[in-house]
């Protein structure tokens, strides 16, 4: 998610490595132009081209994102992606998600992937059973912060059941602009990242804190 109110790093340094990444289909730029000029978040660039890379290097077949945004990095993944994906993806903010089903529609993409537009509150949902994450082998978190720890325990929970396929799930915005170094900090969004830190301190897991954008961390289930 790109927020204006802070960066890990030194000015300057993440536009111009955000400069390096190339488009390949003009919709992207339209997104992101669309994205910024209605303030709505979006990942940064890099990370959403590592984030298709590591869709094609873990070769994973099915994707969930939770936290469909400006759909910058689910149309980014259905551009980049070598093989034919099953995605899925959910918000609760309908207008937006109905936006960017029609760029969907419009993107020059290799494969026809199937796609499934989720639109409602991501917990709520999963725990009505109106979808169910554990049937894609990766899910990316890109939503509201104060949901990560109770979405970590259900996710978890989730990828121990016969059913599940998942094989790895992915955070965005781990780092929280630099903020989960002050161990003060006391908004909402800093206390649900420093309990979610805690929780994963405690997993017993392959974890993989990816430095890019706002941070990312890879868990290996
Ligand atoms: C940071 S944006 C996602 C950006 C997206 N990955 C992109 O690159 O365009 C977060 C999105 O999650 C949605 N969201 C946040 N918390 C949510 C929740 N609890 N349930 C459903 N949607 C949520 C917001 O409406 C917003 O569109």
């Amino acid at each position: 998610m790109r927020k204006k109110i802070g960066t890990i790093f030194i000015p300057g340094l993440e536009s111009l490595l955000d400069s390096k990444i190339i488009h390949e289909d003009s919709i992207l730029t339209e997104i992101q132009s669309w994205a910024e000029s209605e303030s709505i978040p979006m990942l940064s660039p890099v990370s959403s081209y590592l984030m298709a890379s590591l869709v094609r290097w873990l070769g994973v077949k099915s994707y969930i994102e939770l936290g469909t945004g400006a759909g910058y990095s689910l149309l980014g993944l259905g551009i980049r992606s070598n093989r034919i994906l099953n995605i899925a993806t959910v918000d609760r903010n309908l207008n937006q998600s109905e936006k960017v089903e029609a760029f969907w529609k419009q993107a020059k993409m290799k494969f026809n992937h199937t796609i499934t537009f989720y639109r409602m509150n991501i917990l709520d949902g999963m725990r009505e059973a109106k979808y169910y994450p554990e049937d894609y082998e990766m899910v990316f978190v890109d939503c509201d912060k104060i949901t990560y720890p109770n979405l970590l325990d259900e996710l978890l929970q989730r990828s121990r059941t016969k059913r599940s396929v998942i094989k790895y799930i992915l955070f965005d915005n781990v780092l929280w602009h630099g903020r989960i170094l002050n161990e003060e900090a006391n908004k909402p969004s800093d206390k649900a990242m420093q309990v979610f830190w805690k929780k994963i301190e405690e997993l017993d897991l392959i974890k993989t804190i990816l430095p890019s954008g706002d941070g990312m961390l890879l868990l290996e289930l």
